[in-house]
C-alpha cells in the first residue's frame, strides 16, 4: 500500500465539529436516538423509587415482560416498489382528530417523575396535535392542566371508586373545564402487587433520609426541583394516605359492577371508553352499558401479573364488537414499530404510559416532545418500507408472527 502525507486541505473538509450549545438539556436530549435510549438517562437522573414505580410492573412482572416478548415476535411486511413519497400520520379517534395514531395515557402522581409533570406533559402533546390523557390520581388539577394548555386535546380518566358523588363532581369539572372523552378505567378493584415499590419502601410524598439524601447528592436536578416548586399532592382527591396500595384501596370498591358503569355513562355526556378490556365477554358488556369504545390494556402489566398479553388480547375483543366499536390500545409500546403493528393488527389508536413518563423522567416537557418525536419518525419510516401512505392502509395482511422463534 503506497502512503502520502495527508493534505491539510482535506483535513479540513472532514472537520466538521458539532456547534457548542449551552442547553444540556436539549443536548443530552437530542443523543437519545430511541425511546430504550431516554430510558437510560431516566435511570441515571430520577430516584429510585420514582424510576421503580415507573418502570415496574406486578408482581413476577411476567405480564410486561410478555408483552415486550410479543411485541418483538411481530415481523412488519414490507412492499417494494410502491410509490409511497410520503405517509400521512393523521387519524380520528373518539370523534376528533389526531396529527398522530397515538396519545398520552393517564399516569398518577406524574410530579414525582418530574417536576414539570402534567402541564409540562399536556403542553408536549398540544404542540404534536395528540391527545393527553389526565389521570384521577393526577398531580395537578383538571383546570391546571387546561389552563396549561387550552388548545390540547384533553381526555379525563375516571377510576370507578366508591364515591359517587365525588365522581359526579369530577365529571362536571371535566366536561366545564373541556375534557372531550372520558376513560374509564375497571382493572383496578384493589391495587396490584408492585413489589418494587414495596421493597423501595415508597411513601408519598418521599421522606427525606440518609438514603434519600445520598440519593440527592448525585441526582441534584431532581431534588432541587423537587424542593423549589410547590408540594406534591393528588390534586383531585383529598385523602392524605401515605401509600399508594392503601390510597387506592381506601377509595374503590371492589365489588362495583356493570350497573356502576351504567351509572357513569347517565352522567357523562361526551364520548366514553372502558379501560381494561382484555376479553370478548368484558367487551360485550361494556358496549351493552353504553361503552362508545374500549381500552385493550392490562394497566402495563401493572395490576394483575399473568393477565393476558394487551396485543393478543386484541383479536378476540375486535371480533366480538367488530369494527363499528373504536379500540384503542395500550401496554408495553416502547417503538414506532409497537404502534404500527398494533395498528395492523386492529387497533384504532394506541397510548403510551412508560414511553411518555421516561422522557418526562429524562428531561421534563422537552423530554415527552423528544418521545413523540421519536415515535412518529418511527412510525413514518417503517410505513414508507410497508408501502403505507396513510394510517388506514395498515392492515393484517402487513404484520406475521415468527412463530416458536422469539
Ligand atoms: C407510573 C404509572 C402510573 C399509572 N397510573 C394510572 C392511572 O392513574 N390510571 C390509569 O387508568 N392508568 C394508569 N396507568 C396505566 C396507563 O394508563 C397505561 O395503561 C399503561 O401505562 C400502558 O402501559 P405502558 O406503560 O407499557 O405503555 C399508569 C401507568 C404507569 C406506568
Amino acid at each position: 500500500m503506497k502512503r502520502r502525507l495527508p493534505q491539510i486541505s482535506e483535513l479540513r473538509s472532514l472537520m466538521k465539529f458539532e456547534p457548542v450549545t449551552l442547553d444540556r438539556r436539549a443536548a443530552r436530549l437530542a443523543k437519545a436516538a430511541d425511546v430504550w435510549d431516554l430510558r437510560a438517562i431516566a435511570k441515571r437522573r430520577t430516584p429510585t423509587p420514582a424510576f421503580d414505580y415507573v418502570d415496574g410492573a406486578a408482581q413476577r412482572e411476567l405480564t410486561a415482560r410478555r408483552a415486550r416478548e410479543v411485541f418483538d415476535s411481530i415481523e412488519l411486511v414490507p412492499r417494494i416498489l410502491h410509490g409511497t413519497a410520503s405517509a400521512d400520520l393523521s387519524t380520528t379517534i373518539a370523534g376528533a382528530p389526531s396529527a398522530l395514531p397515538f396519545g398520552i395515557a393517564p399516569t398518577g402522581f406524574t410530579r414525582f417523575m418530574h417536576a414539570e409533570g402534567e402541564t409540562g406533559a399536556v403542553r408536549a402533546a398540544a404542540r404534536a396535535g395528540i391527545p393527553f390523557s389526565l389521570s384521577t390520581m393526577g398531580t395537578r388539577s383538571l383546570e391546571e392542566v387546561a389552563a396549561a394548555a387550552p388548545d390540547s386535546r384533553r381526555w379525563f380518566q375516571l377510576y370507578l371508586w366508591k364515591d359517587r358523588e365525588k365522581s359526579r363532581a369530577l365529571l362536571e369539572r371535566a366536561a366545564a373545564s373541556g375534557y372531550d372523552t372520558l376513560l374509564v378505567t375497571v382493572d383496578t378493584p384493589v391495587a396490584g402487587q408492585r413489589l418494587r415499590d414495596a421493597r423501595n419502601g415508597m411513601v408519598i410524598p418521599p421522606r427525606l433520609n440518609l438514603k434519600t439524601v445520598l440519593d440527592a447528592s448525585y441526582r441534584p436536578e431532581w431534588w432541587f426541583n423537587f424542593l423549589t416548586t410547590d408540594s406534591l399532592k393528588f390534586a383531585s382527591l383529598s385523602d392524605s394516605a401515605t401509600d399508594l396500595p392503601t390510597l387506592i384501596n381506601s377509595m374503590f370498591d371492589p365489588t362495583l359492577s356493570f350497573a356502576d358503569l351504567e351509572w357513569i355513562r347517565s352522567i357523562w355526556d361526551g364520548k366514553l371508553f372502558v379501560k381494561g378490556v382484555l376479553t370478548a365477554e368484558d367487551a360485550r358488556k361494556s358496549v351493552d352499558a353504553g361503552a362508545d369504545g374500549l381500552v385493550v390494556s392490562n394497566h402495563g402489566g401493572r395490576q394483575l401479573d399473568r393477565a393476558p398479553v394487551s396485543f393478543e388480547a386484541l383479536a378476540e375483543v375486535r371480533a366480538e364488537v367488530g369494527a363499528g366499536t373504536e379500540i384503542i390500545l395500550d401496554s408495553g409500546i416502547m417503538s414506532g414499530a409497537d404502534i404500527v403493528a398494533s395498528l395492523c393488527a386492529g387497533a384504532d389508536f394506541v397510548l403510551i404510559g412508560r414511553a411518555y413518563l421516561y422522557g418526562l423522567m429524562a428531561g421534563g416537557e422537552a423530554g415527552v416532545e423528544r418521545v413523540i418525536e421519536l415515535l412518529a419518525r418511527e412510525i413514518e419510516v417503517n410505513m414508507q418500507l410497508m408501502g403505507a401512505a396513510t394510517i388506514a392502509d395498515l392492515g393484517p395482511e402487513l404484520i406475521r408472527r415468527r412463530s416458536g422463534r422469539g
